[in-house]
């Protein structure tokens, strides 16, 4: 996400000059290209912030030395991703591409720079970066700064128009104050004084996997109640609607759904739960890791309520999934619900017919193929469970002759699709689960379907 934010910070200083480097030359080619739909990042917004500011004061470039060499302020948002290796594996953030960074700017530094942290990081991060930083032996001053990003993909460029707030972290010395009043000054360009936040470095580092935690842990909440919905016939959507209304709750992050993905959510987690038991705090990290299992359980009970509802076996048959990525109107697939489902559907016999407005059939291979890897599973096995895996450019060709259609992502054009259409070319009895409760049931019903929604007794 280092690419609109710092495209964004262009557009909105003229006078600032933001190169955004990466060693990666063929993603920086397609940020070059003349083509702004050849982007690499899927942005609503995005295309016309970079028409607007490249070549003006936005560049793009993989001479990574160079641009460290003229930068006063250099902005770290390598991904940190969770480890799979060695101490950790499974639950701390990677910071071997953070770290790689540090010791680069180190090297090529000749004179003082602030250093911000735009990655998400676990808390203290800072400090293994001042103590690398500080190794140059050149007598360079490094100032590091916290400014986590808290934007959502899809509507990235409105979060940065608009932003609730940014947090800018730095040491409380004279310096380190002094660094946090020039990034105040660049937001400033575009946001008044009450939406940019101070605090000191660590509090900063801390607030983002905080934010993140609690937005999970509501979504995990209310989806720990639908499971209870559909034993008790109460309706998660009215359950939902009545607790949003009480000020103190408020209405947002609270749609129950087959589980949350994403990048951030189950990292930033994992994360918090490693360094909470790092720092002997066993109680506190099992609280955060029961959002995760409690995640976990949502995509296993959506597949298995599939398996079961179809008469014990989706051996043989024909499963068609609405949507890969992880959310709407993005093509990142990361975490994505939709991969665990279809993990867990092709284990008993299914074939999986995936028709997803942005992903690419390249991606979704990868992604199971990926998660099979991981398993330890042989190529000679993935191979096979490949094929039972088939994706679509056509939505019609995904749901036909299927036994089930399965919502996995809450793409609006789903809800636009003849129903009635759909229906008569498929097996009957002809089946909807819906994992984003977003088609209406008394049409789908009216239809022929039989449906099922989360947290909802129906069928
Ligand atoms: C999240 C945070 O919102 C953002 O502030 C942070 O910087 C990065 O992580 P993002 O992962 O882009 O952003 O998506 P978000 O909109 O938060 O959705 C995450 C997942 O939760 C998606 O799979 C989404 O479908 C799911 N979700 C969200 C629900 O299931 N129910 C909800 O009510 C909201």
């Amino acid at each position: 996400m280092g690419g609109p934010t710092m495209s964004v910070i262009a557009l909105k200083c003229p006078d600032i000059k933001v190169t955004v480097v990466d060693l990666n030359t063929e993603r920086i080619a397609a940020w070059n290209d003349k083509d702004l739909d050849k982007l690499p990042v899927y942005e609503p917004g995005l295309a016309e912030v970079v028409g607007q500011a490249r070549g003006k004061n936005l560049f793009f470039s993989s001479d990574v030395d160079a641009a460290i060499a003229a930068a006063d302020m250099i902005f770290i948002a390598v991904n940190t991703p969770t480890k799979t290796y060695g101490e950790g594996k499974g639950m701390a953030a990677d910071l071997k591409f953070v770290e790689l960074c540090a010791r680069q700017i180190a090297e090529v530094a000749t004179s003082d720079k602030i250093i911000v942290e735009k990655s998400t990081l676990p808390v203290r991060t800072a400090e293994t970066l001042q103590t690398i930083l500080d190794s140059n032996g050149n007598g360079v001053h490094f100032e590091v700064l916290s400014n986590p990003e808290f934007l959502a993909e899809g509507t990235a460029i409105d979060d940065l128009f608009n932003a609730d707030r940014v947090l800018i972290g730095g040491q409380q010395t004279p310096n380190g104050k002094a660094a946090i009043q020039s990034l105040v000054d660049v937001y400033s360009n575009w946001l008044s004084p009450k939406q940019i936040l101070t605090t000191n470095v660590w509090s900063s580092e801390l607030s983002k996997l905080t934010a993140n935690a609690f937005l999970a842990q509501r979504i995990s909440s209310i989806n720990a109640m639908s499971a209870l919905c559909e034993a008790t016939e109460a309706d998660v959507d009215e359950v939902a609607h009545a607790i949003g209304t009480d000020s103190r709750i408020g209405p947002k992050f609270l749609k129950a759904s087959v589980g949350f993905g994403g990048s951030c959510f189950q990292k930033d987690i994992l994360n918090l739960v490693y360094l909470c038991r790092h720092f002997n705090l066993p109680e506190v990290a099992n609280y955060w890791e029961q959002v995760i299992i409690m995640n976990d359980y949502q995509k296993y009970r959506f597949a298995k309520s599939i398996i079961t509802t179809l008469f014990n076996t989706v051996n043989g048959k024909k499963i068609a999934f609405l949507g890969w990525a992880f959310k709407k109107d993005t093509n990142d697939t990361r975490e994505s619900a939709a991969i665990y489902v279809a993990e867990h559907l092709i284990e008993d016999g299914a074939e999986i017919h995936v028709y997803d407005p942005k992903v690419s059939k390249t991606k979704i291979k990868s992604d199971m193929r990926y998660v099979w890897e991981l398993k330890g599973l042989t190529e000679e096995r993935i191979l096979k469970k490949l094929e039972q895996l088939i994706v679509y450019t056509d939505p019609k060709k995904a749901v036909h002759k299927a036994h089930a259609i399965a919502v996995l992502t809450e793409w609006d054009i789903f809800k636009t699709y003849d129903w009635k259409n759909i229906y008569k070319n498929m097996h009957k009895p002809a089946f909807v689960f819906d994992g984003r409760n977003i088609l209406k049931e008394t049409e789908l019903k009216k239809v022929g379907f039989q449906f099922k929604a989360i947290g909802k007794s129906n069928l």
